[in-house]
């Protein structure tokens, strides 16, 4: 059988193969449903397939195999590119990518042997064809998938910019106020913890920020544990915490032995920007529940607690992927999508891990459960994940 029509026939035992190895490709793919996983491949081998049946004459080949086939066009991109695109978007590096189109090729190519072809000259060169075909749906796809990452780059530049200016012009206002207070020799308890919140902010931003692009250097987090009492370094957050937001009720309470070892400025980061998170989605006349528990020998649990939105099980493991943002995030303004990728970093490097709960009744829950003596992590927690 010509290996064109082999594709169009064994097509699903093709994808089921192709699905599996992407379902390895961790941890972009973890929050993806298997119909995301084998969205376009299904379609970028029907084009490779249609390809190869069309006649094709010597230089439109040549043409090919220098890489100058013909080039998508952005109105009607091919399904390589559009799965270029689509992959930039779930968070998937670029190795991926091509993992996935290697894939693709092995898996074919395997196949076809196993149904034991008779080889001769056409058939070798069908395989050329193939082979072609495949590394053009390749070129396309990473095209596609550089634009996005440069998009999505330009974006993430946009957002930390907004986001650093709103603080900073609360932080250049109050200090007009105070010099103007000054001159009139006038108290302005007010402007000068507006100052403070505003930097509070900024620190808080640059903080997650620096985290996130040291994970792209592949430099990962390392965490310093030293013995401490968690209830403490809790009621410390929370008092600062309720200094940044007045306004809002933010409560505490503790149960257990609460002698750990924990690295202290990580776990005060992981519970500021769980509270920060909280206070930002949750119902404003609702308090903001911060529980410690001491579980048993081995085990305390932080958890933070609100009522308001529920968040849908399908965007709750993807909400601690680094950039995504949950559907009511707009409402809000404009943040990173950053906050819960550190948490869940802080958390494994801790060796332990976070979790949530979500639901009309019960209200919003995120868990941060962590050993009772952590040891110093030497690997990166971040698990190599690039910047796009
Ligand atoms: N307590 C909560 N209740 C409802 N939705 C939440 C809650 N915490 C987080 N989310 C959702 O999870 C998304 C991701 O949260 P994350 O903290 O990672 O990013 P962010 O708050 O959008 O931005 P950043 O923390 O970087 O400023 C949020 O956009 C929001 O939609
Ligand atoms: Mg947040």
């Amino acid at each position: 059988m010509a290996l064109s029509e082999f594709i169009t026939q064994h097509q699903e035992a093709i994808l089921s193969e192709c699905e599996a190895f992407a379902q390895t490709l961790l941890p972009a793919a973890a929050s993806m449903d298997k119909a995301a996983l084998r969205d376009h491949a299904a379609q970028v081998l029907a084009a490779i397939a249609l390809d190869m049946k069309q006649p094709q004459t010597g230089r439109a080949q040549r043409a090919k195999s220098h890489g100058r086939g013909p080039a998508p066009s952005s109105d009607n991109p091919t399904a390589a590119a559009l799965h270029g695109e689509l992959r930039a978007a779930a968070g998937f590096d670029v190795n991926q990518t091509t993992a996935e189109f290697r894939s693709l090729r092995a898996s074919v190519i395997r196949l076809w042997f196993e149904s034991k072809p008779q080889l001769g000259r056409d058939e070798v060169f069908e395989l050329v064809r193939f082979n072609e075909a495949m590394d053009q749906a390749l070129a396309e796809s990473i095209l596609y998938f550089a634009a996005e990452a440069a998009h999505m780059r330009t974006l993430f530049l946009g957002v930390l910019s907004h986001e650093l200016r709103t603080p900073l012009a609360t932080i250049m206002a109050s200090g007009q106020s105070l010099v103007l207070a000054q001159r009139l020799q006038r108290p302005v308890p007010e402007a000068a913890d507006r100052v403070l919140r505003a930097g509070k902010r900024i620190e808080s931003l640059l903080d997650d920020l620096l985290d996130f692009v040291r994970s792209g250097l592949g430099e990962g987090m390392r965490v310093a544990p030293v013995p401490l009492d968690l209830g403490k370094v809790c009621e410390r957050v929370v008092g600062e915490l309720q200094s940044v937001y007045p306004e809002r009720a933010i409560t505490l309470a503790r149960s257990g032995d609460m002698a750990c070892t924990c690295d202290e400025q990580r776990i005060a980061q992981a519970l500021s920007n769980l509270v920060g998170n909280a206070v930002k989605y949750g119902r404003p006349d609702k308090p903001v529940e911060v529980t410690v528990v001491g579980v048993d020998e081995v085990e305390l649990v932080i958890s933070v607690a609100n009522k308001g939105a529920v968040i849908s099980a399908e965007t709750r493991d993807s909400l601690f992927e680094p950039l995504v943002r949950g559907a009511g995030g707009d409402h809000f303004g404009v943040n990173l999508g950053l906050g819960l990728y550190i948490v869940k970093e802080i958390a494994t490097a801790h060796g332990g891990s976070v979790a949530v709960d979500s639901s009309a009744e019960g209200g919003t829950a995120f868990r941060i459960r962590l050993p009772r003596h952590a040891n110093e992590a030497e690997v990166s927690a971040f698990g190599g994940l690039k910047l796009n």
